[in-house]
């Protein structure tokens, strides 16, 4: 059973406006939303590749049934437990002038300790050898920042593998407790290091630091540029092909940690993995909302990524 654990739901407003500065107020916006967080995103594309998943999560008891509703839409398996507080709103703005896209994201309102660690024994119950967990998304304010190590800790115990999707701190410290897999983007890879990396040769450089130090696979996304993807002596550099009517940017990595993830639990090779992996992100790009990717145009871009031996 692939598992995505969320601690961060958040719902997602899209709107699309001609252009800003032009009007002070812009009334009537067609807009959609939708129940987000990382591990929905997640959730939604291993779905789509045809594997079970079950979304383990806290949620704010004022927007639970809607998480299960949208949840049942996608016949993704579900064990959400209700927190107090409200669901943080992340806005997305289109502006049709200049094709930019803005993100404004809030931070959540803070959660007790006490429903945190009544949600980590329940979730830990839940581990059974051969199963592979996956940690996405920022670590709630007022969260122990170790959090990730200690579940991973747990899950290595009870031989279940583990992916770590995060950043900061969260990622730092999770790093320690030597996850299966872990997928910075370029921004957290370099913050993990504190520096600038500049260039394929000094990310793989700092790369094999994370394969040393027990991770068993690295994978550092780079956006259009592909990933960087490192296994014991192996090094590989896979480049998607060029996107055309690309519509979002949002989820690309959610979505190319699905086919990872999905990949593994399928048993196939490090290189049939990065394949998959790397059209899942491409292909994310196609569609407005994050992680509802198209299957077979994943089939279609998984024969032109190109695999590089470094
Ligand atoms: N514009 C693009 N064209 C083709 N492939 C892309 C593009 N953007 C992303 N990808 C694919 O998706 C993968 C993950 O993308 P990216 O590095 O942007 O992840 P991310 O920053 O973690 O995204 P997010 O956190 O929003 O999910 C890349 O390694 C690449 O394979
Ligand atoms: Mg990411």
């Amino acid at each position: 059973m692939i598992r995505a654990i969320l601690y961060n739901s958040a719902i997602d407003v899209h709107y699309k406006i001609p252009k800003f500065g032009e009007q002070a107020d812009f009334i009537g916006l067609n807009s959609v939303s939708f129940p987000a967080g990382k591990a929905i995103n997640f959730a939604k594309a291993v779905k789509i590749l045809g594997e079970d998943v079950e979304v383990s999560g806290i949620v704010p008891s004022v927007d639970i049934a809607r998480f299960q509703t949208f949840l049942d839409g996608y016949d993704i398996k579900h064990d959400l437990t209700e927190t107090s507080g409200n669901t943080r709103i992340n806005a997305t703005i289109f502006e049709e002038e200049s094709g930019i896209s803005y993100h404004l994201n809030s931070e959540n309102e803070p959660i007790y300790e006490s429903e945190i660690f009544a949600f980590n024994e329940k979730l830990l119950s839940k581990a059974k050898e051969g199963d592979f967990w996956a940690f996405s998304g920022s670590v709630p304010t007022g969260f122990d920042e170790e959090i990730y190590r200690n579940l991973i800790e747990n899950c290595k115990n009870k031989n279940v593998k583990t992916a770590l999707d995060t950043r900061g701190n969260p990622l730092k410290y999770g790093l320690s407790a030597s996850p299966f897999l872990v997928s910075p983007n370029e921004t957290e890879f370099q913050e993990l290091f504190c520096g600038e990396i500049k260039g394929l040769q000094h990310i793989i450089l700092k790369g094999k630091r994370l394969i040393n130090s027990g991770v068993e696979y690295a994978f550092i996304t780079l956006g259009k540029d592909g990933v960087i993807a490192l296994h014991k002596s192996e090094c590989f550099h896979c480049s998607p092909p060029e996107m055309h009517n690309q519509v979002n940017s949002v989820g690309c990595g959610d979505a190319f940690l699905a086919g990872a993830v999905v990949g593994f639990q399928r048993g196939f090779a490090f290189r049939e993995v990065c394949r998959m992996a790397t059209a899942c992100g491409a292909v994310n790009t196609l569609t407005r909302e994050p992680c509802k990717i198209d299957l077979a145009k994943v089939g279609q871009v998984m024969e032109q990524v190109k695999i590089e031996n470094i």
